[in-house]
């Protein structure tokens, strides 16, 4: 299949390009605001442009795509409050310029990287199935939810097959520590850098912590079975909830010694809970996640510890 990934120069995009270059002709666009090229496997066309281009158009014309996976936006919750503004620019009008393109220029497989890990706000079940209600609780969480919505419209009007993938809390190699980004990675460079770590409130807060591959392997899935029959909206997790304490402790055994750690206030608004309940896709994808918490985040320590972000790899 042609297929063209927004965002395939950051943490999730390029770890599924990687997957897939082999079998796919893969174009991505990046504008580098967040991800390394290093990180675009040279097998695929790399175009440096952002996804809010009136340009972007353009490259449907000669791309003739057969699907488009859209990872391309503001992923943090933090600086949506700061600046809602862009957040919808990038996460609501980038994506609406992809999905216009792809209609104009017949491009049936649209998939969307959406959150899991918030869109069910405070939930009353976890782990927390598709069919709980949605709580936006952040202009972040709001646009993804309008994302979701857009794809929903452009698949019922025009006869997209448009997947919507409601991710857990992604981690692994490549994932930027830099901003607001996953607690693990976070956490794995302080430690090298012997620096303490902080912790916001009591570290009781949980999560549902899915291995970088696992989330690689359900995009797959989605590109493997990519046509009609696949429409709708997915969660994409463990289903286990893990605290930032036990997220802790995991990196502890890596790291062979006692970890110091602070606590600072917790953040005013942060959910408690959050696990996803992912049996939808399992079933339909036949997807299962495989990679244990302890053996994920062995695996992002040996890479932050061989030079992670300093080295081409
Ligand atoms: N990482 C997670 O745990 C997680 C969880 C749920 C959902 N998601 C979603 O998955 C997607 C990918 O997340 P990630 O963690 O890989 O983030 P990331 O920041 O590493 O990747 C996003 C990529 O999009 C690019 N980008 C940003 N603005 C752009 C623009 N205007 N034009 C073109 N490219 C642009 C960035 O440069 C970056 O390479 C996001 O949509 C995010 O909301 C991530």
């Amino acid at each position: 299949m042609n297929i063209l990934v927004t965002g395939g120069a950051g943490f999730i995009g390029s770890h599924v390009v990687d997957a897939l270059v082999d079998d796919h002709l893969i174009t991505v666009v990046d504008d580098l605001s967040y991800g390394h090229e290093h990180h675009v496997n040279q097998e695929a066309i790399f175009l440096n442009l952002s996804i809010t281009d009136p340009g972007i158009d353009d490259i449907f014309v000669s791309g003739n795509f057969d699907a488009v996976l859209h990872f391309a936006a503001q992923k943090g919750v933090r600086p949506s409050f700061d600046d809602p503004v862009f957040d919808a620019e990038l996460n609501v009008i980038g994506l609406l310029r992809i999905l216009e393109a792809s209609r104009k220029h017949n491009v049936k497989n649209v998939v969307l990287a959406s959150t899991g890990g918030t869109i069910y706000g405070e939930a009353q079940e976890i782990p927390t199935p598709e069919t709980a209600s949605i709580d936006p609780q952040s202009p972040y969480t709001i646009t993804k939810r309008a994302g979701e919505l857009y794809l929903r419209y452009y698949s019922n009007r025009f006869g997209m097959n448009g997947v919507t993938m409601r991710l857990a809390n992604i981690f692994g190699p490549r994932q930027d520590p830099a901003g607001e980004a996953g607690v693990v990675s976070i956490f794995i460079e302080r430690l090298l850098a012997g620096q303490p770590l902080t912790i916001y409130g009591d570290g009781n807060q949980t999560r549902d912590y899915l291995y970088i591959d696992d989330a690689v392997a359900a995009f797959v899935a989605v590109v493997d079975q990519m046509g009609s029959g696949i429409a709708g909206d997915y969660n994409v997790g463990t289903g286990q909830e893990t605290s930032v304490n036990q997220i802790v402790g995991a990196i502890e055994r890596v790291y062979g010694n006692p970890i110091e750690v602070k606590h600072t206030e917790a953040i005013v608004g942060e959910l408690k809970r959050s696990a996803i309940a992912s049996q939808l896709f399992a079933e339909k994808f036949n997807w299962q996640p495989e990679v244990s918490l302890n053996e994920g985040i062995e695996q992002t320590w040996e890479w932050f510890k061989s030079g992670g972000f300093s080295v081409d790899v």
